[in-house]
């Protein structure tokens, strides 16, 4: 074995009943897990975001959202830990992806609570000179040597065999494979964070082949992922037993990993996504200035929205198809797009009810949000949850979303939060109809439920706790 975990601090004895507790943190977008020492049972009070009242027992057992939990902010301190996070990439400047942005938004503000971060990752894009590293300040970047995005797990683990000799790492979180499991399974310290499994990829592509019109050939890309995927999902089986501890970002991600991967119900915790609330939230001022602007009628009846990228596997096929057959019929009815790719000059072509913006920083999307009434995501291909649903209901607005079961788990949870449709034309027109006929005023009633059920469970104030050694009473 070619590490070997440390013994922990000695703790005096009068912080000994923190022995028996469990630390961990949430923080904004996610997961971080801290399991410090083994507990047995801990009593924490809290009131469920659905109105349960208390809960009590070894939170490594829960099955819900560890957002379910309320965070009590500061009290007590946390304690100060050394924590280790493998990172193929590191967002400097350049626009991130998801996991990215997941590793630095979490790993930032663990760091700003006083905990000790060192992040290992591949070196940074040229002409991007990072800033310095400062040991004295966390998060402490170890670029590992090599090309730039070039990831190299054996490098990164060298400077972390190095950091590790000095002090050891109280923590070690893997944000997906970046540390491979031959390497993450001699740490029983480590938690590895899954943005989507090959199970889920086997259900979007099933999704994706049956939206393929009768003779159109599938593409040689798609057969091959589609026969790659069932050996991806066996394969995944057999090797994700090596890490010590998973992170599912939705409910039914965190059911496949316990029920079908059949991981240990004690290593398998769910911490769903969360969003900024600074940057999006209620505010119907902007919302029809912004309709204004954009040239939008007043005597609209109903406006739909849909953001991201407009490609294929993102729905847009059956978006346009559905809209372009709704708007026959409904001249007052409008859609905003929010979003460039393939599928742009298509919806243009569908006329002056269709309204097409091209890509939006967060400024602008948040004046999207609130110019719309009912947010439309008919993706195929859910990676981890779309972080799209989640600023929309923040926005307070419903939505129309594709029934897969990770959206269905954790997001509508409640029919008062919008509609749900099969992934096919009839079924998505069929939703789009019900919607037309409940009105603008219904829907911003849905939209105020979606409003409070975001705030108990995708906040930064409802993730940011930190820590919880409870005394036991
Ligand atoms: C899909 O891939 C399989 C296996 O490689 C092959 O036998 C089949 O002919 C391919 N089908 C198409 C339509 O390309
Ligand atoms: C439009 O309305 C007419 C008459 O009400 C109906 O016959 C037709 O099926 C509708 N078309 C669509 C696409 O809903
Ligand atoms: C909205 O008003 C315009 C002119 O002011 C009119 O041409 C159009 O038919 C109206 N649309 C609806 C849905 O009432």
């Amino acid at each position: 074995m070619a590490f070997n975990n440390k013994a922990k601090k000695p703790i005096s004895p009068s912080q000994s009943y923190l022995c028996t507790t469990l630390f961990f943190v949430v923080l904004f977008t996610i997961p971080a897990l801290f399991l410090l020492h083994v507990p047995t049972t801990t009593s924490i009070c809290n009131s469920f975001a659905t109105h349960v009242n208390t809960w009590s027992g070894d939170l490594r057992t829960a099955l819900f959202a560890w957002n379910r939990l309320p965070f009590i902010e500061g009290h007590p301190p946390p304690i100060p830990l050394k924590i280790a996070v493998f990172s193929r990439k590191w967002p400097i400047g350049t626009t991130p992806g998801g996991m990215e942005r997941h590793a630095h938004t979490l790993h930032t503000a663990l760091a700003r609570r006083g905990h000790q971060v060192h992040v290992f990752t591949s070196p940074p894009p040229k002409g991007n000179v990072p800033m310095p590293g400062n040991p004295s300040s966390s998060p402490y970047i170890h670029f590992h040597e090599g090309e730039p995005g070039q990831w190299r797990y054996n490098k990164a683990w060298e400077q972390f065999l190095e950091e590790n000799q000095r002090q050891p790492f109280d923590v070690v979180h893997s944000e997906s494979v970046a540390l491979p499991h031959w390497i993450a399974r001699q740490l029983q310290n480590l938690a590895v964070s899954w943005h989507g499994i090959a199970l889920e990829s086997l259900q979007s592509d099933i999704f994706q082949d049956l939206t393929r019109k009768p003779k159109e050939p599938i593409s040689p890309a798609f057969n091959k992922s589609i026969q790659g995927v069932v050996p991806k999902v066996l394969n995944e089986i057999r090797f994700f037993k090596n890490y010590a501890h998973h992170i599912a970002i939705s409910d039914s991600c965190g059911e496949m990993l316990r029920d079908v991967y059949q991981i240990p119900i004690k290593r398998v915790h769910v911490i769903l996504n969360g969003v900024d609330d600074d940057k999006f939230g209620k505010d119907i001022k902007l919302g029809q200035e912004f309709r204004s602007k954009i040239g939008i009628p007043d005597n609209a009846s109903l406006v739909l929205g849909v953001a991201g990228r407009l490609v294929k596997d993102k729905g847009h096929p059956l978006l346009f198809e559905a809209f372009s057959k709704l708007i026959t019929n409904h001249s007052g009815v409008y859609l905003i797009v929010a979003g460039s790719g393939p599928w742009e000059q298509r919806y243009k072509d569908l006329g002056s009810q269709v309204l097409v913006l091209g890509s939006m920083n967060p400024s602008k999307l948040r004046a999207f949000y609130n110019a719309i009434d009912v947010f439309v995501n008919p993706t195929l291909r859910p990676q981890g949850l779309d972080l799209t649903l989640m600023e929309a209901m923040m926005s307070g607005k419903p939505l129309i979303a594709s029934r897969f079961p990770s959206i269905k788990g954790s997001i509508v949870v409640d029919d008062e939060y919008g509609h749900m449709f099969a992934p096919n034309v009839e079924s998505l027109l069929e939703v789009l109809e019900t919607v037309v006929r409940e009105g603008s005023e219904r829907l911003a009633q849905r939209g105020k439920a979606c409003q409070e059920y975001a705030a108990s469970m995708f906040t930064a104030p409802a993730c940011s706790i930190v820590f919880f050694p409870s005394q036991r009473t």
